[in-house]
């Protein structure tokens, strides 16, 4: 039997990043989607979550400053009051921690340029101009186009272990994926650590007052963080059939149905649907339900994000906080990318 003493390793917390576009208002769906699965993953205290402010990847679009500088602000305090306000959180604007850009134009040496060709978003650019008989590449910056390379940036200079990102964004990790791949077979292997995505599909698509997917294109959302008025306002909007109260629906086919399964208890969806199948309960009814079920969930939300709001200085310090944090650790992965490359 040995003597020595047992060394005890510490296991390394697991780095889970993820980031939102400062781009519009949050929405119901994106809370469903994105950021309650996330506040779960962020109450395992084994995860270090690296959460930001991707406001960078928002310029291509060319947003007013005044305009893109209220959105990262607004974005940042809602995500905090979505129960992600933990001490394994780091929340940073993406632009405060000038590493990421710095490793992006590093990779751009590693990027073939076929595979940004292939890129999603660009595509539907060239299509979209190619169905308008213009120049394939009418409207494209280099912003969008060289998109994946800086959201491999995010990824990689923050040496993260998995990100959750919905479905949409699963072509945009595979390159991340690629690049680090690619740097290794170019300068060295133990510079960048391969991330692993974690899709969220688990997680019903929500939709939007006309029935289809939630989204800010379609202009059928939620706001997150609107006032009671107008949440209530858009549940009597959305769109259902005109089946009288006491003829039987089918609830696999109602939006109302669709959204009291996110945010209703088991109970009150089990009890709506047995009454849908019965016919005894009408739209009135179930828009009424679902405005307080929503309500019972977004008020301690809103509750907090209206006081991160009032009091600027909270949110402030820790953006800064995180800032500081993130720029410590990609610091030190840039490093190590300059060492491999001979810079
Ligand atoms: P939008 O479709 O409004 O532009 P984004 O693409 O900015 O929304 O969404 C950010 C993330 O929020 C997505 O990757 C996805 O995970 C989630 N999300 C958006 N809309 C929905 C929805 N209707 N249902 C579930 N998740 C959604
Ligand atoms: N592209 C993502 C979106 O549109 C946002 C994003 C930017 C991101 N950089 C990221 C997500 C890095 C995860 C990891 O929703």
């Amino acid at each position: 039997m040995s003597t020595h003493p047992t060394t005890t390793t510490a296991r390394r917390p697991i780095a889970t990043l993820t980031g939102f576009k400062p781009t519009g208002e949050l929405h119901l769906g994106n809370y469903a989607g994105a950021i309650r699965p996330l506040a779960r993953l962020a109450a395992d205290e084994q995860r270090d979550v690296y959460l930001f402010v991707a406001d960078l990847h928002a310029l291509n679009g060319h947003p007013d400053p005044a305009v893109l500088a209220d959105r990262a602000q607004r974005l940042a305090a809602a995500l905090l009051a979505c129960g992600l306000d933990r001490p394994n959180v780091h929340l940073y604007r993406q632009s405060r921690v000038p590493a990421i850009a710095r490793l992006a134009a590093l990779l751009s040496n590693v990027t073939a340029k076929g595979v940004l060709n292939r890129a999603h978003a660009y595509k539907a650019a060239v299509a979209a101009n190619a169905g308008a008989g213009r120049d394939p590449d009418h409207g494209v910056n280099m912003g969008l186009y060289g998109y994946p390379i800086l959201m491999a940036a995010d990824i990689l200079a923050l040496d993260a272990d998995e990100v959750p990102v919905g479905a949409d964004q699963a072509q945009h990790l595979e390159i991340a994926v690629d690049l680090a791949q690619q740097f290794a077979r170019t300068h060295r292997g133990d510079v960048l650590r391969e991330p692993r995505a974690l899709i969220t599909e688990s997680v019903a698509t929500l939709p939007g007052l006309d029935g289809r997917k939630m989204s800010k294109s379609y202009g059928n959302t939620i706001a997150l963080m609107a006032d009671p008025d107008a949440v209530k306002d858009a549940i009597r909007r959305i769109v259902t059939d005109s089946t009288p109260p006491d003829q039987p629906k089918d609830p696999d086919a109602c939006t109302l149905v669709a959204l009291l399964r996110v945010f209703g208890s088991d109970s009150t969806v089990r009890e709506v649907e047995t009454r849908y199948r019965a016919g005894t309960i009408g739209y009135g009814e179930t828009k009424a339900l679902l405005a307080d079920v929503i309500e019972q969930h977004l008020d301690p939300l809103r509750d907090r994000y209206e006081r991160l709001r009032t009091d600027p200085a909270v949110l402030h310090e820790r953006l800064i906080e995180g800032e500081r944090h993130a720029a410590r650790r990609a610091d030190r992965v840039l490093a190590r990318a300059m060492t491999a490359i001979g810079l």
